[in-house]
């Protein structure tokens, strides 16, 4: 059975005590984040770690990232903290970067996935840092989904996928951004974009202006990734059960290419300046503020799922700033099908 416990506010804050304790026992505990929710277990036993693959069903060389909540946490987790590392952590934590260290001794191989490096985040959410707080430990978290499927950023996200397979939920409400954090890789001097996030390359090349993306994300194939630095990336993702495909074209072409195509299971992802006047329809909002998309992407593609939908099609996003992190899970959700109507 899957325990749900409810906060609201900070008054409810006590009844994380009892979720603390489940991670210090070995327990499985989903939590909200400012991102999405995460699947936490205490990131410092082995057995309790193997239990977040087997409930995901998420293959074991797909690390998972570390959740602290104060900088201070990260000293005994790494091998080195670099002048890099530092400006990133003053800049941007707490918040929805993860950074990729050189790890220590003391983290087990099961997070790292063989891996001689190992992920950390500080969380601005509140109940998420209170759980840790509380659990007295660095909290493993990878997304609270099961693999392959679109992130959780509802409550009722996680219980769909996982009730049954996990001790605790903790329900804090819908998460503000809504796709996970940029992972960064901070071995070197130069920052490497590993996953984009809501702290976008422009973000990041503020303090550093050589920042890049990795090749792969830069990389506009639809061939599965054979070897890249960051493991997840390998993997099909936010996958809907629908076949989803990205249109890229004028408003008119889009149009056209609707008429011909769309069935009565077909859905239609779109913003405010390309109006679809049919059924199943899901406003993303303005295209040009690609944050409101990106709040809602998941729990859109997990409706469309919900209703049945056998088709999807949806308008390409801008790709700049958070842009290409919301067009980035749309691309790997669609497996790379972009349909070029220009
Ligand atoms: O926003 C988030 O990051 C959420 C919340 C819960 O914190 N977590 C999350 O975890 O998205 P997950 O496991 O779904 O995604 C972690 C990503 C994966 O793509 C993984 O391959 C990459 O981070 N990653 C983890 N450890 C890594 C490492 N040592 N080197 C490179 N990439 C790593
Ligand atoms: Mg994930």
């Amino acid at each position: 059975m899957t325990k749900i416990i409810t906060i609201n506010s900070e008054k409810d804050f006590y009844m994380l005590k009892e979720a603390a304790q489940a991670v210090r026992d070995g327990k499985l505990v989903a939590f909200p984040t400012e991102t999405v929710y995460g699947l936490g277990a205490d990131g410092l036993n082995e057995s309790a770690v193997r239990n977040i693959y087997r409930a995901k069903g998420r293959p074991s060389d797909n690390p998972l990232i570390l959740h602290i909540q104060s900088p201070e946490e990260i000293t005994p987790l790494v091998n080195e903290i670099n002048e890099t590392a530092r400006k990133l952590m003053n800049r941007f934590w707490p918040g929805p970067m993860t950074l990729v260290f050189k790890k220590s001794k003391i983290v087990p191989d099961v997070i790292s996935g063989g891996l001689d490096t190992v992920a950390i985040r500080y969380p601005e959410n509140r109940i998420a840092c209170e759980l840790i707080r509380l659990s007295k430990t660095p909290i493993a978290a990878p997304s609270a989904n099961t693999s392959g499927k679109p992130s959780p950023t509802k409550a009722k996200h996680v219980y769909h996928d996982l009730n049954g397979k996990i001790d605790y939920i903790v329900n804090g409400g819908d998460c503000d951004i809504g796709l996970e954090s940029t992972v960064i890789d901070v071995t070197g001097k130069i920052p490497i974009i590993l996953r984009p996030g809501k702290i976008s390359l422009e973000d990041i090349r503020e303090l550093f202006a050589d920042a890049y993306y990795d090749k792969h994300l830069t990389e506009i194939t639809s061939k599965p990734v054979s070897k890249p630095r960051s493991p997840g990336m390998k993997y099909k993702h936010y996958a809907p059960s629908g076949e989803l495909y990205i249109l890229d074209g004028s408003y008119e072409k889009i149009q056209e290419y609707l008429d011909e195509n769309a069935d009565d299971d077909t859905a239609f992802l779109t913003f405010n300046e390309y109006p679809i006047n049919r059924k199943n329809v899901w406003n993303m909002g303005c295209i040009h503020s690609p944050i409101e998309g990106s709040k809602v992407l998941f729990d859109i593609l997990r409706e469309c799922d919900e209703k049945n939908m056998k088709k999807i099609y949806s308008v390409m996003p801008e790709k700049n700033g958070v842009g290409f992190a919301l067009f980035n899970r749309m691309f790997k959700a669609a497996g790379g099908k972009i349909v070029n109507l220009w």
